[in-house]
């Protein structure tokens, strides 16, 4: 299950998706971009094959080294199954809790898979020869980690390395792309919808070495990426105010979202986090489920995190929203008070 279901949750409660408020997805609730910008897209033709000007608009915004060259695709889910069924690896390496996307495609391949919890040991062995994913900042939690050290091991171990940093773009810190030609095997994912807002738009990246790139296109069809969806991700990629703006908003109502989780006197946790959502476990006495059920006689949806390796029903996650969607979340939580 995946957060974000709004039209489910809708369903369910007999509104409109629109009414819902939605704590489960994490996406920026600004985007870089107006809609409008779209007015002039000429539907009749193809899209550009080479999606050059789409590329051209990515290197422009995240500076990469020269040994490095990309590959779009709609959404970044869709990147993860096409750099799976790629690699086809035997011994997969999942640092957990992590998105489940990789677990599933990860399954359908029939790969070998290995758990490592991160939270409890992250420097847990690996087996020679493997493939590794570690989702930086992670989810569902939205620690940033320093990869110096776990990057030379897993280079000792010969492995293929595969990096998220679909939530890095919120913290003011390094990509490991600029690693790629130093470092053999590295691939990144790279979402877009999240910290651009705009998870309806599916446009997403894979960064690697040229030839690594060059040999991954060959298994992918033609027009994958629409005209719309390149054109708008052009113009919010090119909107270069929106980032620190993007940064400082997000730190500000983080903290304001925190303070609202703590005051409830809900949560025995609130964890750490660097990106645009918070995970909390429940004190003892409710679990993620109840707490759902409460807070949907309010239309809010939040993402009970059980089916995450490594976490149990008692952990939630909250996107990181406005100040409005905030103090409907403490209105909510004050009337469950008995
Ligand atoms: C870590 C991570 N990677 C990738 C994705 C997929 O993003 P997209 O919307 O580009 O398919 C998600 C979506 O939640 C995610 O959490």
């Amino acid at each position: 299950m995946h957060g974000g279901n709004i039209y489910q949750f809708a369903a369910q409660l007999g509104c409109l998706p629109e009414q819902v408020l939605d704590f489960s997805a994490n996406i920026n609730p600004e985007q870089a971009a107006d809609f409008s910008c779209l007015q002039q897209v000429p539907l009749t033709p193809y899209a550009e094959p080479q999606y050059h000007l789409l590329k051209q608009a990515f290197k422009h915004r995240y500076s990469l080294p020269t040994a490095a060259d990309i590959e779009p695709f709609n959404g970044a889910s869709a990147a993860i199954f096409a750099l799976l069924r790629y690699l086809a690896p035997q011994d997969l390496v999942l640092y957990a809790p992590l998105y489940g996307e990789y677990r599933h495609i990860a399954e359908q391949l029939g790969c070998k898979l290995h758990s490592i919890n991160r939270l409890v040991n992250i420097n847990a062995d690996i087996p020679p020869n493997s493939t590794v994913i570690f989702v930086n900042p992670s989810t569902p939690d939205g620690q940033l980690y320093d990869l110096q050290t776990l990057l030379p091991t897993w280079q000792a171990a010969n492995c293929t390395i595969i990096i998220d940093e679909s939530f890095l773009d919120f913290c003011d810190a390094k990509s490991v792309t600029q690693l790629i030609g130093t470092i053999d095997k590295l691939y990144v994912i790279k979402s877009l919808s999240k910290f651009y807002g705009c998870a309806g738009i599916r446009i997403g990246f894979i960064i690697a070495g040229t030839q690594a790139i060059t040999s991954l296109q060959r298994g992918e069809p033609a027009w994958k990426c629409s005209s719309l969806d390149m054109a708008y991700m052009q113009h919010a990629l090119a909107n270069t105010n929106f980032i620190d703006r993007t940064r400082q908003q997000t730190d500000y109502l983080r903290n304001l979202l925190s303070q609202t989780l703590r005051e409830s006197g809900l949560f025995e946790t609130i964890y750490p986090s660097q990106a645009n959502f918070l995970l909390a476990r429940l004190a003892q006495g409710m679990d993620g489920y109840q707490l759902q059920q409460h807070l949907a006689t309010d239309r809010i949806l939040i993402r009970v995190c059980e089916n995450f390796d490594g976490l149990d029903k008692f952990h939630v996650r909250f996107a990181v929203k406005d100040e409005r969607a905030v103090a409907q979340l403490e209105r909510s939580f004050a009337n469950m008070k008995p």
